[in-house]
């Protein structure tokens, strides 16, 4: 597969150079190629390789049924900085995270605060398959069959206050497991947030899976958030906290470059990124590209939530 050029700053780019080359030489001597080769081969984290865990799932609302992106891409071409900038870091060395023990905790203004178990997550309510869009702020798009149940399902049961009008999203922080946090590329851990009626709405997927089966590692395991509706980056992979805040979170890319990454950063051809027009995307395996979709073809579903506002603003 071709490589689009990365869009998000490379870490030579924002690292002094000396950092760089010492994280470069870390990288080498840790061994990191040799160690992940393994489970890279399978296009899988080695710990996540279950076979057919989600396979009986029904087909949840709002599938589109475009052709999904082959498994192997979908596994091979990811951006999960913590484990490198470059689109095939992930799939090499995200084998050094560790899925199991793990768990969630919802906190924040809510009156039932919880941590959640992983395998409690599993079983909280019914998973469905649902075969969404995906668009990279890049400028590259997938159709990906992910497997999980409306984040709703979870938030509800912790009982948001009224003064509860953000949801925030904390990767985990944890340097021995994710090289990548040892450059400064973004202020670590990466942290995304949705207001609160994106949040609840019954498109934003509490994610376990992929193609039937649990996440890899490069994509997000063992839990994730995706919002289809909007720019890649919105959708925090390996997530340890969900916040429930009366202020707008302060996310990890609008820290990085205010100007570029916005915090509604729903998908908008109309609106350019500074650096390049949003018009058109690459879906990845096709060679000709395709207009991209205002609210990335989710506009019927979604749009009603930005009535009044002016997107340009709230880019
Ligand atoms: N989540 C974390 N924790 N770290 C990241 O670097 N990258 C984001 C998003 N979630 C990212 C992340 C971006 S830019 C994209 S496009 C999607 O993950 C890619 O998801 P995928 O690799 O599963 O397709």
């Amino acid at each position: 597969m071709s490589r689009v050029r990365t869009a998000f700053p490379r870490s030579s780019e924002i690292t002094p150079r000396d950092v760089f080359d010492q994280r470069r030489s870390f990288l080498r001597d840790a061994g990191f190629v040799i160690a992940a080769a393994g489970a890279a081969s399978l296009g899988l984290g080695a710990r996540d390789a279950a076979a057919g865990t989600f396979s009986s799932a029904r087909k949840g609302p709002y599938g589109t049924t475009e052709a999904p992106t082959p498994l192997k891409d979908v596994t091979s071409y990811n951006n999960f900085y913590e484990f490198g900038t470059g689109k095939e870091d992930p799939a090499e060395r995200a084998g050094s995270l560790k899925t199991r023990p793990w768990t969630v905790s919802v906190e924040g203004e809510c009156a039932k605060p919880r941590r959640w178990d992983i395998d409690e997550l599993l079983k909280l309510a019914a998973i469905e398959e649902r075969v969404y869009r995906m668009r990279c702020v890049e400028g590259w798009s997938m159709v990906i069959p992910w497997n999980g149940y409306p984040l709703a399902e979870l938030l509800k049961r912790a009982e948001p206050n009224s003064r509860a009008k953000y949801v925030e999203f904390t990767t985990l922080s944890d340097v021995s497991q994710m090289p990548g946090q040892r450059a400064a590329v973004l202020d670590w851990p990466y942290v995304e947030g949705l207001r609160i009626d994106e949040a609840m709405h019954p498109l934003t997927l509490l994610t376990l899976g992929l193609y039937g089966d649990l996440l890899p590692n490069q994509n997000g395991a063992p839990v994730r958030v995706t919002v289809p509706w909007k720019y890649g980056f919105k959708s925090a992979k390996s997530i340890v906290r969900i916040r429930f805040t009366e202020h707008e979170p302060k996310t990890a890319w609008n820290k990085a470059a205010p100007r570029e990454y916005g915090f509604y950063s729903n998908v908008n051809p109309a609106v350019e990124h500074p650096r390049w027009s949003q018009a058109k995307e690459r879906r990845i395996g096709e060679w000709t590209k395709r207009p991209t979709l205002p609210f990335n073809g989710y506009a019927e579903q979604v749009a009603g939530l930005y009535a009044g506002m002016d997107l340009r603003k709230y880019f």
